[in-house]
């Protein structure tokens, strides 16, 4: 671990909120298909941040993330009338978070906590608050106020203006490995939050440190 790190930013949906904790919600709607359609979802959510990004025609994180579930609906065939499609979206504002989440932050104040996502200031804040975690983070930061999305060096700029810590005293943490990319390349320190297994992408740049699960990360950061 680098010697100076003064501030630990962490990525929201899949390294703190479990986005997956919807296929319940899924599952009651559209028995037997919950999984898939939250597999699709997700996907489509991130196909969409980037592809909007690219083209310049940024919508927040909400609308983005309330087209991918009606693609992923149509594409699974699945009639999801207007009543079924907001409940299923405002299960995005009370996500679980993942079982060690709350016992690592707490271990952590001798940083400054952060959190840098692509979400909408309105459902991080919600989740935020869902999750009992309002008063561990010095900031929840939005890529809404650059009207761009992680991976664009943009989004990653914002952290030093808010924490007023350089970009070299500070670890961001992610269960993605594209935003891991994106913020190595920036040129933070990072950790990988390796959830589920899944082998590196092949984007040019590796993690300084990866992890199984956050509460790893503590060891990585003490060593
Ligand atoms: C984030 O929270 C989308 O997981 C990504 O920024």
């Amino acid at each position: 671990m680098k010697l100076y790190t003064q501030a630990l930013v962490f990525d929201a949906y899949g390294t703190l909120f479990d986005v997956h904790s919807v296929i319940a919600l899924c599952d009651r709607k559209f028995p037997g298909q919950g999984a898939e359609l939250s597999e699709l979802w997700r996907t489509k959510q991130l196909e969409y941040t980037w592809l909007r990004s690219l083209g310049g025609r940024y919508e927040d994180f909400w609308s983005v993330t309330e087209s991918a579930l009606t693609f992923a609906c149509r594409s699974l065939s699945l009639e999801c009338p207007p009543e079924t499609r907001q409940e299923l979206m405002e299960s995005y504002l009370h996500l679980e978070t993942f079982p060690e989440v709350q016992a690592t932050l707490s271990k952590l104040s001798q940083y400054k906590l952060a959190i840098l996502s692509n979400g909408s200031p309105k459902m991080l804040a919600a989740a935020v608050k869902h999750a009992g975690l309002r008063g561990i983070f010095s900031d929840v930061i939005s890529a809404d106020e650059v009207k761009i999305y992680k991976s664009s060096p943009r989004v990653y700029g914002l952290v030093s203006q808010h924490l007023g810590v350089p970009d070299s005293a500070i670890a961001f943490v992610s269960s993605n490995f594209w935003d891991i990319a994106g913020a190595k390349s920036f040129g933070f320190w990072t950790c990988w939050v390796n959830r589920w297994s899944l082998p590196e992408d092949e984007l040019g740049v590796m993690p300084d440190a990866t992890v199984h699960d956050l509460d790893r990360l503590i060891p990585v950061l003490e060593g």
